[in-house]
């Protein structure tokens, strides 16, 4: 199988954990596209979806699938998104796509996070992917300063702007033991919005793409 039949797999397996009359969560990526184009073919047994981006807004409503304000609805049943690495206890790195700050909002409402990703994105420990990290401009070299000293080269990601106006710094080089205490201590650097550690709210499901099928992992 390829990684675009393993991401597309993953996607469809998904759906089968969406409730019907449910708001969907919906992450961004392009595991994430698949979910969305499969989205279609239920769309008459959803009350509609919010979004984690302006690129999967406008996918969805392309599509004709309702995409509701964050603001006004006051539960997501069921959150799906993909991932950069994802561990055997569901934690994450996200923010690839630099979506993570709407990505960890509605991460945060869901009472169900559904992560799909293909085998590659599978890892022992978090790390190896360069850990992204949104910042206000402002405080750009402060938080790159903070970075390095945690043990990590900080990269500017050029010519990126987030969906609100911020920039993001690609963190290079850190070893991530433990996801849950790292990701409570970069949320303390003034200036940071969000890192792209998602442990303190894990997925609790993982459908990952392999050669031999879609193997399900919970937490
Ligand atoms: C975007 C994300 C994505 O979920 C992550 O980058 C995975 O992307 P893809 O499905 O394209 O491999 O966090 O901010």
């Amino acid at each position: 199988m390829t990684t675009e039949e393993m991401k597309r797999a993953a996607a469809h397996a998904a759906l089968a954990y969406v409730p019907n009359g449910a708001i969907v969560g919906v992450g961004t990526g392009s595991t994430v596209n698949f979910f969305i184009d499969a989205l279609q073919s239920i769309r008459a047994r959803i009350a509609g979806t919010v979004s984690s981006s302006r690129a999967s807004t406008e996918r969805l409503r392309q599509l004709g699938i309702p995409v509701l304000d964050l603001n006004q609805v006051e539960g997501v049943p069921i959150y799906v998104d993909g991932a950069d690495e994802v561990t055997a206890r569901l934690h994450m790195i996200k923010g690839g796509g630099g979506a993570l700050t709407g990505e960890k909002i509605v991460a945060a409402m869901a009472a169900r996070f559904v992560c799909i990703a293909d085998q590659a994105k599978k890892k022992d420990v978090l790390g190896a992917f360069p850990l992204p990290v949104e910042v206000i401009p402002l405080a750009r070299s402060h938080v790159a300063r903070q970075m390095a000293a945690l043990g990590g080269r900080p990269v500017l990601r050029e010519g990126f702007v987030s969906d609100y106006g911020n920039l993001i710094l690609d963190v290079h080089g850190l070893d991530i033991p433990d996801p849950v205490g790292l990701e409570g201590r970069l949320d303390q650097i003034a200036g940071m919005v969000t890192n792209g550690i998602f442990a303190r709210r894990r997925a609790d499901v993982l459908l990952l793409g392999t050669d031999t099928g879609v193997s399900t992992l919970t937490a």
